[in-house]
């Protein structure tokens, strides 16, 4: 049976774009059908179903009424038929009848379809997949580090985007122009931080940790291998007072005092990072009561600093790293060892990983490459007794390093721990001492104290065959692990030393 169809859609264009239309339209359902009975999550599939092909649809559809249109048009000039302004629609003829069941059923089809489509669409650019792997050369360093972390089963989105239209389309905009420097290759690098569209944190981290949540104490266990000859170990238990002790305190002290509803920090910087701050002030937002605290180290004047912007704190100036956290060498290093991915009975090894990394690298091939040469040259030039008996713990150490490098260096992208300091903590990066550093004080003398018990107590310290214990609800003083530097670590800011690598 042919079916009749109006004159004016017998024409090329139209016949060529109606092939288009069909060919991706059964294109889509068929990549779907499999995806979803084979549960493939790729995110190039998704690319295509959702994006590539309903736009190839699109163009297709598009092409049939400007085919007609320039038929009708063309054969009005040859017939020289009176001008009409729209075409007469007459359901007695058959053609026409044809053409609007083809066109109504056709548009119920299409609607369904771009709806169901558009919320998959919807869904799929707020997965993990297409965040983290699309532009997987650009996102590798924010990917790994992400599955390597307390967060890797929470969505990209969680944080970056959350709830609510406005951020959607905020941070869905500043995506497409993220597509667009990727494909021009002028995404910075590294890609700077802090950024701007990304969600302010209280709002996000919230949906998942409350501040009225009681977080009570919490133990650290840290093991440091020093830079000698047999990789002594050196052990650290500290308790973090994040909350009190009694939970009917909250937040009333402890770290977690700077969220208190009731507390509010208000602080300056002068630089991008963050790091050098001025100015503090602390209100009391039940009492009114507030005070400001100044470093007087930076000689700056009051019209300078009015000028500075006043950011409010949270969460996000001590957990800027929750889940992408590059670690330093000195971290990343001590960690592998005690997870036995590098031999700690290999000679040296904390000293010459160290050193090692301290080098420049141009690319991550590069990096593999130096690993090894190195390590061996080293034991070969200085220790050839070591090279010929522990060959194997040397092959061994030279991969864990590999390995550790590749999750927490990305030279493609310039990312490292120096780029992307974490404000946890003191030791390696400024972090708490930003503030903590006993020079912001208030005109009534109070001060943001680095007294050492102030957000911990160290609970035992020292070799792990000679450890130093404290007693209960007692905290030691700190001793300096491995080389002796006298009080150095209480007159200096501990980073004036350590900077992620050997002291
Ligand atoms: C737990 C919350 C969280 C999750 C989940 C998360 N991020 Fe982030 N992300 C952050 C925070 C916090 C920053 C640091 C922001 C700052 O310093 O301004 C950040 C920074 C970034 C940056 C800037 C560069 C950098 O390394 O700091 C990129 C790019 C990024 N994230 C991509 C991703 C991608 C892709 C995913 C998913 C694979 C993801 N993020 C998942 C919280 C998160
Ligand atoms: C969608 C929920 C969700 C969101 C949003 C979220 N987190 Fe988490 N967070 C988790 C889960 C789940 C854990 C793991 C808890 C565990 O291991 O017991 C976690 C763990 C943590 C931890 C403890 C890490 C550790 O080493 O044990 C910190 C700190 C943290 N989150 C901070 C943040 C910050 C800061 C943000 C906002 C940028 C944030 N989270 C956003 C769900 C979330
Ligand atoms: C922007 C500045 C700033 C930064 C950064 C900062 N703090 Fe504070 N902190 C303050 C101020 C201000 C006070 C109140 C000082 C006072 O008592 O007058 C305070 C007080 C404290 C207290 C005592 C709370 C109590 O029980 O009364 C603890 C504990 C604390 N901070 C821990 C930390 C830790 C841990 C970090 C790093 C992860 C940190 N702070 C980073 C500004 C800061
Ligand atoms: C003054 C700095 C500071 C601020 C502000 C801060 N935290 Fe923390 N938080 C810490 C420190 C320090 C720890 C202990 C971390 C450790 O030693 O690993 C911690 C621990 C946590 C933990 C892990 C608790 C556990 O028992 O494992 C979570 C979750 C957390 N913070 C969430 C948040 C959220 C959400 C916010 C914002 C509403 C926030 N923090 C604000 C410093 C801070
Ligand atoms: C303002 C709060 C604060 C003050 C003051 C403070 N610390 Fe800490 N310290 C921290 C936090 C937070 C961490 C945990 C960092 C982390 O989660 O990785 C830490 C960790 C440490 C560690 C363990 C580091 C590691 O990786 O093994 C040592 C040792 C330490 N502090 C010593 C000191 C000494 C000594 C002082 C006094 C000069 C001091 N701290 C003062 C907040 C503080
Ligand atoms: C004057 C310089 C100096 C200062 C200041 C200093 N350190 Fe150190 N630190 C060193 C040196 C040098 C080593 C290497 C010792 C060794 O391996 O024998 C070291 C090693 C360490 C280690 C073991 C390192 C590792 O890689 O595992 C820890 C932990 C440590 N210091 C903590 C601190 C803390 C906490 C502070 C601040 C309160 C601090 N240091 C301040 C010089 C310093």
């Amino acid at each position: 049976m042919k079916i009749k169809l109006p004159h004016s859609t017998q024409n090329w264009i139209s016949l060529v774009g109606a092939t288009i239309a069909l060919i991706s339209f059964f294109m889509i359902v068929f990549l779907f059908t499999v995806s979803s009975i084979f549960g493939q999550n790729n995110s190039y599939l998704g690319l295509i179903i959702y994006i590539a092909l309903p736009t190839v649809l699109i163009f297709g559809l598009i092409l049939i009424p400007i085919g007609m249109w320039r038929k009708t048009k063309r054969e009005k000039k040859l017939t020289k038929r009176e001008e009409k302004e729209w075409p007469i629609i007459d359901f007695n003829d058959i053609r026409h009848r044809n053409a609007f069941m083809i066109f109504s059923v056709g548009t119920s089809i299409f609607l369904l379809a771009s709806a169901v489509g558009s919320y998959e669409a919807f869904h799929f650019t707020e997965s993990v997949e297409f965040c983290g792997k699309l532009c997987h050369s650009v996102m590798k360093p924010e990917y790994t580090a992400y599955q390597n972390s307390p967060h890797a089963r929470v969505a990209c989105v969680e944080c970056h985007v959350g709830s609510g239209a406005s951020w959607y389309v905020r941070s869905k905009l500043s995506g497409l122009y993220q597509v667009y420097a990727v494909t021009l290759g002028n995404v910075p690098k590294p890609i700077e931080t802090p950024i701007k569209n990304l969600r302010p944190a209280r709002e996000t981290c919230e949906e998942c940790h409350w501040p009225q949540k009681f977080y009570s104490r919490k133990l650290r266990f840290e093991k440091h291998y020093l830079n000698d000859f047999n990789n002594t170990e050196w052990d650290i238990t500290l308790t973090m007072k994040i909350g009190s002790q009694v939970s009917a305190l909250g937040l009333e002290e402890g770290i977690h005092w700077h969220i208190n509803p009731n507390v509010k920090i208000e602080y300056k910087a002068l630089d991008q990072k963050r790091e050098k701050i001025p100015w503090v002030k602390y209100t009391n937002l039940k009492t009114g009561e507030f005070f400001i605290y100044e470093d007087n180290k930076y000689k700056i004047d009051k019209k300078t600093l009015e000028k500075l912007e006043t950011r409010v704190m949270d969460c996000m100036d001590c957990h800027n790293r929750p889940s992408h956290n590059y670690k330093p060498p000195a971290f990343f290093i001590n960690d592998a060892i005690t997870a036995g991915k590098i031999p700690k009975d290999l000679p040296l090894i904390k000293f010459a990983a160290m050193d090692l990394l301290s080098n420049e690298f141009q690319s991550t091939d590069a990096a593999m490459k130096s690993i090894s040469d190195y390590l061996n040259n080293f034991y070969k030039d200085n220790y050839p007794e070591i090279y010929e008996n522990k060959k194997n713990l040397i092959e061994k150490a030279i991969k864990g390093i590999q390995e550790e490098f590749k999750k927490n260096i990305f030279p493609e992208m310039k990312v490292k721990w120096s780029v992307y300091p974490n404000n946890i903590g003191h030791l390696e990066f400024i972090g708490c001492f930003r503030c903590h550093n006993d020079n912001h004080k208030s005109k009534e003398g109070r001060l943001i104290k680095k007294d050492c018990n102030l957000c911990h107590t160290i609970n035992s310290q020292g070799p792990s065959n000679n450890l130093q214990l404290a007693s209960i609800n007692s905290s030691l003083e700190f001793k300096h692990p491995g080389k002796d530097v006298g009080n150095k670590w209480k007159e200096m800011l501990c980073v004036d030393c350590h900077r992620g690598l050997n002291p």
